[in-house]
């Protein structure tokens, strides 16, 4: 047997620990991410709560809408939400005072959470007997 055979195995095992700490860890779960990017970036002008209410938002021209609102909740797509939070709101639609999130377009799972939070503020259908 030469050495060069003997060397192989540990070298291939270094080369893939290698390999393995230069993988991007996981995006977990993606929701912690979203109420975290929720309260950082978004709560200042939607409110805490979604209402519309935030302390930037309410000194907007156009102020942000309250995401409580069932008829905003039934007219609007999810792609129409997705575009607001990766383009910003002027591509959508909206007032251009909604900003775009670029780096969010990397991150798919991670939008998808933030649109499920939204759609979480809608109110629940009030019982029918
Ligand atoms: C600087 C203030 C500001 C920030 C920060 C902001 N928004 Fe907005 N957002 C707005 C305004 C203003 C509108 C548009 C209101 C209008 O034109 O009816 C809007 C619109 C939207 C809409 C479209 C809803 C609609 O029909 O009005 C969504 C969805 C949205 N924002 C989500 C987010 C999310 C998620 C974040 C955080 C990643 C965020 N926004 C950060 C101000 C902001």
């Amino acid at each position: 047997m030469s050495r060069g055979s003997l060397a192989t195995p540990p070298v291939f095992a270094a080369i893939f620990i290698l390999y393995l700490a230069c993988q991007r860890p996981p995006e977990v779960d993606p929701e912690p991410v979203a109420s975290e990017i929720w309260d950082g970036r978004c709560a200042n002008c939607h409110g805490p709560e979604g209402r519309g209410d935030g302390p930037t938002g309410a000194a907007l021209v156009a102020a942000p809408r309250s995401f409580h609102d069932p008829s905003w909740q039934a007219a609007t797509t999810d792609a129409q939400i997705r575009l607001a939070i990766l383009y910003g709101g002027a591509a959508a639609g909206y007032s251009d005072a909604m900003p775009p999130n670029p780096d969010l377009r990397e991150r798919p799972r991670v939008v998808e959470a933030l649109i499920k939070k939204i759609r979480g503020y809608r109110p629940a259908p009030t019982p029918t007997r």
